[in-house]
């Protein structure tokens, strides 16, 4: 698929079919590829937990699923998510990137947090997340970035036995897309490009305030 249509393709797919498994060659290419993401310093922070398994999958849901998906959409957005043969929760490592500017060639060695512009290892795993989606729509596939919510991440965490260092970004269903439906929060209608956009300078004669 040539890359503009597979960029203009990408959308959130909360419905799948359940009886059609994510070929593993198709697992393996979207993991290749989230780990072709850029990340600061190569720190390459990023580490992912792969759920394919009936009862693994089970278990995800019902740690993370109890409130999931918004108010508005009720118990579809679960029973639809629940039918995706894959999960994928990527998490970043914060530590690996303060372990790496504190090398030589960075030499950040207060570690200090207070010197990151904004948190590059959670911006890093959501690069590497975008790539997954992307991928899926080249495949055939469709996807679904979503969040945990901060009170579920500790059970989250118990039950796959994740490391406390690790952040889970959020994760992503991936399956074939079947009878899906449009998220209410599309009502809004994507924002221009002139209404995102300024050229220049921010403001000034001619320009949007
Ligand atoms: C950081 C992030 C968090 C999101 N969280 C959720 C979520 O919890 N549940 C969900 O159904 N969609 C979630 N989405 C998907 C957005 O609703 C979706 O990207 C947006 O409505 C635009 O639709 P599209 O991606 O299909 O173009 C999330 C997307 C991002 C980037």
């Amino acid at each position: 698929m040539e890359f503009a249509e597979v960029v203009r393709r990408r959308r959130m797919v909360r419905t799948y079919d359940p009886d059609r498994p994510v070929p593993p060659a198709v697992v393996r290419r979207l993991l290749e590829h989230a780990i072709r993401a850029p990340s600061a310093g190569f720190s390459q922070g990023w580490a992912f937990l792969v759920l394919e398994q009936p009862e693994d999958r089970d278990r995800f849901w019902s740690v993370t699923g109890g409130q999931a998906g918004g108010q508005d959409t009720g118990g579809r957005w679960l029973s639809g998510m629940r039918r995706a043969p894959l999960i994928i929760v990527p998490h970043s490592d914060k530590n690996a990137y303060l372990d790496r500017y504190a090398e030589p060639d960075k030499g950040w060695t207060d570690r200090d947090e207070a010197r990151w512009p904004v948190p590059y290892w959670h911006i890093d795993t959501g690069m590497a997340a975008l790539l997954m989606l992307l991928t899926a729509v080249d495949e055939g596939l469709g996807a679904c970035f979503f969040g945990i919510p901060p009170e579920l991440t500790g059970g989250y965490r118990e039950a796959f036995g994740v490391p406390d260092r690790l952040d889970p970004i959020g994760a992503v269903t991936v399956g074939y897309p079947v009878d899906d439906w449009r998220s209410p929060s599309l009502r809004r209608g994507r924002r221009v490009v002139d209404q995102v956009v300024r050229r220049g300078r921010w403001s000034g004669a001619g320009q949007l305030p």
